[in-house]
C-alpha cells in the first residue's frame, strides 16, 4: 500500500496534483453519476473543534455523493475531549473506524500534529489564522471555471488579511500560478504576514488600504471577514470591523466581467444588495466546494469513479 496522505497545508500537494483535482473537480460536476459509488463502503469522519456551515456540510455531501457515510462531532464537548482526552488520542481512536478525517482546531498546528499519528489521511479543514487548504481548492476552482483559468489575473484580497486563514492558504497556492498581480487591501493593522508574501515573487504585488483605488484594476475581488475570534481586544475588533463594506455604488468603478469571491460567513463586508449583481458568485463558490472536495477525498483514498 502507498504511504498515506495528508492535506494540511496547500504545498502538501504539487502543482500537477492540485491540477488534477481542479480537473477531476469539472469531470463531477459534469457527470455527477459516474462517481456516486465511488466511495461505497467508506467512511469519513468530521472532527470540528470550531463552528463550521460551508466546510462541514460540504464535507459531508461531498462523502454522501460519493456513495460513503459519514460520522464525527460539530461540538466537541460531545466527545471525550471535554475529559481532556489529547487530540494524538482521539485521531488513533477516530483512525480505528473511518477511512479519512477532517479536522478543524481553533489552534494552528493541531491537525499537522493529528496526521503525524493516523495512519488515515487527515484533512486540515482551518487551523486558527493559519491554512485551510479545502476552501483554497475551492477557491482556485472557482477562478478557473469561471475567470477561464488561473493566471493573467489582477487579484485584489481585501479585508482581515492578518488573521483570514483561507487567504494565507490561497496566495500560498497561487505563487504557483504565472503572471498573476497581487494588491493586498487591508487597514495596517490587519496586514497579511511576511511569511505568505514572501512565497510571491518580488514586484508582483502591492499593499494598500484603499479599496476604491483598486477597484477598477481588479479582475477578481476576494473579499474576507473580520475575524473577531482571532483578537485578543474586542475594542480593536470593534474599531475595525466596518473598514470595508462593499455596495452597488462602490461596484460602479469595477469591470465589467470582474467576479467577487468571499469564503463566506459574510458579516458587514458586502452589503446584500450586491447578491443581485451577476459579478457576485460567494454562493457558486461554495457549490463548488463540494465538487472539489469530492475530487479531493477521491484523490486521497484512492478511489475511482465508473
Ligand atoms: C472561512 C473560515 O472558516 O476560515 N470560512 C469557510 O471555511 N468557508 C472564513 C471565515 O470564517 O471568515
Amino acid at each position: 500500500m502507498s504511504k498515506v496522505r495528508h492535506l494540511i497545508e496547500p504545498t502538501d500537494l504539487k502543482q500537477q496534483e492540485i491540477e488534477e483535482i481542479l480537473e477531476l473537480a469539472e469531470k463531477i460536476m459534469e457527470k455527477p453519476e459516474d462517481y456516486a459509488e465511488a466511495c461505497k463502503g467508506k467512511l469519513l469522519a468530521t472532527l470540528f473543534f470550531e463552528p463550521s456551515t460551508r466546510t462541514r456540510f460540504s464535507f459531508e455531501a461531498a462523502m454522501l455523493r460519493l456513495g460513503g457515510r459519514i460520522i464525527g462531532f460539530s461540538e466537541p464537548n460531545s466527545s471525550a475531549v471535554a475529559k481532556g482526552e489529547s487530540v494524538k488520542d482521539t485521531i488513533r481512536t477516530i483512525a480505528c473506524y473511518s477511512d479519512i478525517a477532517v479536522i478543524r482546531h481553533p489552534k494552528e498546528g493541531v491537525p499537522r500534529l493529528a496526521s503525524k499519528y493516523s495512519d488515515i489521511p487527515v484533512i486540515n479543514a482551518g487551523d486558527g489564522g493559519h491554512q485551510h487548504p479545502t476552501q483554497t481548492l475551492t477557491d482556485l476552482l472557482t477562478m478557473k471555471s469561471l475567470k477561464k483559468g488561473l493566471t493573467k489575473h489582477t487579484i485584489g484580497f481585501c479585508g482581515d488579511l492578518k488573521f483570514g486563514r483561507t487567504v494565507h492558504s490561497l496566495v500560498k497556492s497561487l505563487a504557483g500560478f504565472k503572471e498573476l498581480s497581487f494588491i493586498f487591501i487591508s487597514p495596517p493593522e490587519l496586514k497579511i504576514p511576511d511569511y505568505i508574501k514572501e512565497e510571491l515573487e518580488e514586484g508582483s504585488y502591492i499593499e494598500i488600504s484603499s479599496l476604491d483605488t483598486a477597484m477598477e484594476k481588479l479582475d477578481i475581488l476576494y473579499m474576507t471577514r473580520i475575524q473577531r475570534e482571532r483578537f485578543l481586544d474586542e475594542g480593536e475588533y470593534m474599531r475595525l470591523k466596518d473598514s470595508y463594506i462593499l455596495t452597488n455604488e462602490k461596484l460602479q468603478a469595477a469591470k465589467k466581467d470582474m467576479i467577487i469571491m468571499h469564503p463566506l460567513p459574510r458579516v458587514n463586508e458586502i452589503a446584500d444588495e450586491v447578491d443581485n449583481d451577476p459579478r457576485a458568485v460567494y454562493f457558486k463558490q461554495a457549490k463548488y466546494g463540494m465538487y472539489v472536495r469530492m475530487a479531493l477525498i477521491i484523490k486521497l483514498l484512492e478511489v475511482e469513479g465508473k
